[in-house]
């Protein structure tokens, strides 16, 4: 007997122990054999495993790998296993994901495409040696000057300020939210194309922002205008240090996957999840902007010596880019979950232990096992148990949400870069 991922059960195979939805519901009983009809019944009721009788995690292994040629699978093995030293290859999620972008990766190389090597992948992404960077002695910054405002972080359009504290605000109504977006008319221009989208897949149009904003919620349309207000701050980064397109990829791949993640909680507000995600990484465009050589450094000398960005981050300027990212939206003055699961999102047990941190913690794991974009790091981050712990669901969650990310996760991309 072995629980198995639900993208792995089939009609046929026989349930080896009383199946339960999340609320303790019994959905199938023990004995049962699977049809088509109770399979789409576990789906509804977002079971992600089963234990299924007669079957071992070797034999659904061998299932998977069958019919991939055993030296492209070879090859997949290895690139992957490179970007997943960092890892404990024994923890049941870490070992879940490997084997998921192993297989992702053999696909890959079947459909043609070339195996990129760490090297290669990151020659492509950013080219670090357009200005050559002679080794810099940095002297530690102090992220404190961030605080004191002696450097000036960039800031939000007020607009996206009025929107939050109109939505903070129990006495004003969706009407009001509505009518200071609309004052905005590139932002209502883009919020309205989005809502439109088949992400949304409305059947009719919409065509004003009242009606978005009925339709859709003011939660999740503020989430979107900070998206978009987030994306436009930053667009003078030097592209010779990080390639903008593929590092909001890794943010948008981050916070769609921590709003499916977030989904398997009831009562969660997962627009807030989506947005910790997001956002997660944006210190790294802070550290790129206004210390760029130590940015470079860092990202070097990580390469060469097969490090963490993060960790390497620290060498060199005494912070990472997580505090930094921390520091912003409290300037910002984001809703304190929200700061604190950015800052946190590489120690979630540095901090009181929340699932928000822990979602956004995990997320970023299975974005960069999955190698959607990058914001510079080039290994799968280590996971922190207790996080996995917090979050409090079965391992079967990786693949499913896996499953479901995919097809969101371009979405969300066209949303954004619309004109891609
Ligand atoms: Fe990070
Ligand atoms: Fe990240």
């Amino acid at each position: 007997m072995a629980k198995i991922d639900m993208c792995d059960v089939e009609p046929g195979m026989v349930l080896a122990a009383d199946l339960k939805a999340w609320d303790g519901r019994l959905l199938l009983r023990k004995g049962i054999r699977l049809t088509p009809e109770h399979r789409k019944i576990m789906m509804t009721w977002g079971v992600v495993e089963a234990d299924i009788e007669g079957i071992s995690e070797n034999d659904v292994d061998a299932k998977r790998t069958a019919r991939i040629d055993p030296a492209v699978l070879e090859a997949a093995d290895r690139l992957t296993r490179e970007r997943f030293i960092h890892v404990e290859l024994e923890h049941e999620v870490i070992r879940r994901l490997f084997e998921i972008c192993v297989l992702r990766k053999a696909h890959e190389i079947s459909k043609g495409a070339h195996p990129d090597s760490l090297e290669q992948m990151f020659d492509q992404s950013a080219d670090l040696n357009q200005n050559p960077f002679t080794e810099n002695t940095a002297t530690k910054i102090k992220p404190h000057e961030l605080i004191k405002s002696k450097i000036k972080l960039p800031s939000l359009p007020v607009i996206f300020n009025q929107i939050t504290e109109a939505i903070n605000d129990p006495r004003s109504s969706a009407t009001q939210v509505a009518s200071i977006i609309e004052k905005d008319s590139s932002l209502s221009a883009r919020l309205l194309k989005i809502v439109n989208s088949a992400f949304y897949g409305f059947p009719s149009r919409i065509d004003n922002i009242s009606r978005a904003v009925a339709i859709i919620g003011t939660r999740e349309l503020s989430s979107l205008a900070l998206g978009i207000s987030a994306l436009e701050v930053f667009q003078d980064i030097p592209s010779d240090l990080i390639d903008m397109k593929s590092f909001w990829k890794h943010n948008i791949a981050c916070g769609t996957i921590a709003r499916i993640i977030s989904s398997y909680h009831n009562n969660t507000i997962t627009e807030r999840f989506f947005l910790a995600g997001l956002l997660h990484d944006i210190g790294r465009l802070i550290m790129f902007r206004f210390y760029p050589l130590e940015a470079k450094e860092a990202l070097l000398r990580a390469r060469r010596t097969n490090s963490l960005l993060r960790e390497t981050e620290e060498k060199v300027m005494g912070f990472d880019h997580a505090l930094i990212g921390g520091i912003l939206l409290k300037q910002w003055k984001l809703p304190v979950v929200l700061e604190t699961s950015v800052a946190h999102h590489h120690t979630p047990k540095a901090s009181q232990p929340r699932l928000e941190h822990a979602v956004v913690h995990l997320s970023d794991i299975i974005t960069n096992g999955l190698g959607i974009g990058t914001s510079g790091e080039q290994f799968v981050p280590p996971l922190d148990t207790r996080a996995w712990e917090e979050i409090g669901l079965p391992v079967g969650i990786v693949s499913a949400t896996i499953n479901q990310a995919d097809a969101h996760i371009a979405a969300t991309i066209q949303i954004f870069f619309p004109n891609e």
